[in-house]
């Protein structure tokens, strides 16, 4: 099976280049940006119908949440124009499409878990355009399935696991936010998710379509996470102590653009129509860390 993938070199797609190549059934063909620049329809169309894949993965995404406050065009046109480009070339070509998306389509306001029918209000930029991309993919024709994921992490790539270790080898003491509260989601279980997918494709050619969460378990905020970092980064000797870590609200640590406080997403109907179980991130953040310690 041919996968055409976007954004190969990202945190999704590189696990999903990495995972692929253990399973023989799949072929994947990862064009770079001279090859597959996601701001021009023509490039987009051009390499669907070069590369003839039997399935698209776009995992291409503008994904600076702040700077993206100062580039709407650019976040708009790749993540909101994009992926109803790639759709419609797609469609024309009765080639699916699986596609991510985000938590921060939602506010954040909500008192429990949001359901996939739950009503949308992205706060800043980047879930706007997120939401844009979700839609103009849905309305271009093409079969499409899309997962919302949430607060990706994995041993390569700008994250928030890295962005802990770098600091707790410098600080004595760390602020970070505890009252948003999310799902963590490591990248290599987001790429074995999306090749499960493909692989159920490969015959009978057709899956439950649409929009599905899938967020790692167990719920926790920025401050839980990263205090279970910073333990087991120092059990394996990633750095030499656990700083301390002072847990702060939203309020003493302002962003360019607001983020939702509650990313709890639930996630049964991934469970229960896609068999896809919500992924541990402990387990994840266990082979981050495995990674990055060699
Ligand atoms: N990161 C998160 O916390 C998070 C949370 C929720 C949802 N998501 C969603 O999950 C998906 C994967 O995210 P990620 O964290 O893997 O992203 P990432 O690490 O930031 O990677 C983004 C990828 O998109 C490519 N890209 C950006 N602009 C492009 C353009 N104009 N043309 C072609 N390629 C372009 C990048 O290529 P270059 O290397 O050339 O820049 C890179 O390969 C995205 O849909 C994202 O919105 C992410």
């Amino acid at each position: 099976m041919k996968i055409l993938l976007t954004g190969g070199t990202g945190q999704v797609g590189r696990e999903i280049i990495r995972r692929a190549g253990r399973r023989p059934l799949f072929e994947v063909v990862a064009p770079g940006r001279d090859q597959l620049e996601l701001t021009q329809r023509a490039s987009v169309e051009r390499a669907v119908q070069q590369y003839a894949p039997d399935l698209v993965i776009n995992a291409g995404a503008y994904t600076a949440v702040d700077r993206a406050e100062d580039e709407p065009v650019l976040a708009h046109t790749i993540n909101g124009e994009a992926p109803g480009w790639l759709g419609s070339a797609c469609a024309a070509a009765s080639v699916p499409v699986i596609h991510f998306s985000t938590d921060y389509v939602y506010a954040g306001d909500k008192s429990g878990a949001y359901l996939e029918t739950d009503p949308t209000a992205p706060l800043g930029v980047y879930g706007a355009s997120k939401l844009q991309g979700e839609r103009a993919l849905l309305a271009s024709g093409a079969d499409s399935l899309i997962l919302r994921v949430s607060w990706v992490f994995a041993g390569h790539g700008g994250n928030f696991v890295k962005t802990m270790l770098r600091l707790g080898a410098e600080r004595d003491e760390l602020r970070v936010v505890a009252d948003q509260r999310g799902g963590p989601t490591y990248a290599g279980h987001i790429a074995e998710a999306a090749l499960d997918l493909a692989a159920r494709y490969e015959s009978p050619r057709r899956l439950p379509w649409g929009i599905y969460h899938y967020a790692g378990a167990p719920l926790t905020s920025w401050h839980e996470f990263a205090q279970t970092i910073l333990q087991r980064a120092f059990e394996k000797q990633l750095i030499r102590r656990v700083p301390t870590v002072q847990a702060i609200s939203t309020r003493d640590y302002p962003t360019r653009s607001p983020r939702p406080g509650n990313s709890e997403m639930d996630c049964s109907r991934a469970e229960s129509l896609l068999g896809l179980q919500r992924p541990d991130w402990r387990l994840g953040l266990e082979e981050t860390l495995e990674e990055l310690r060699v």
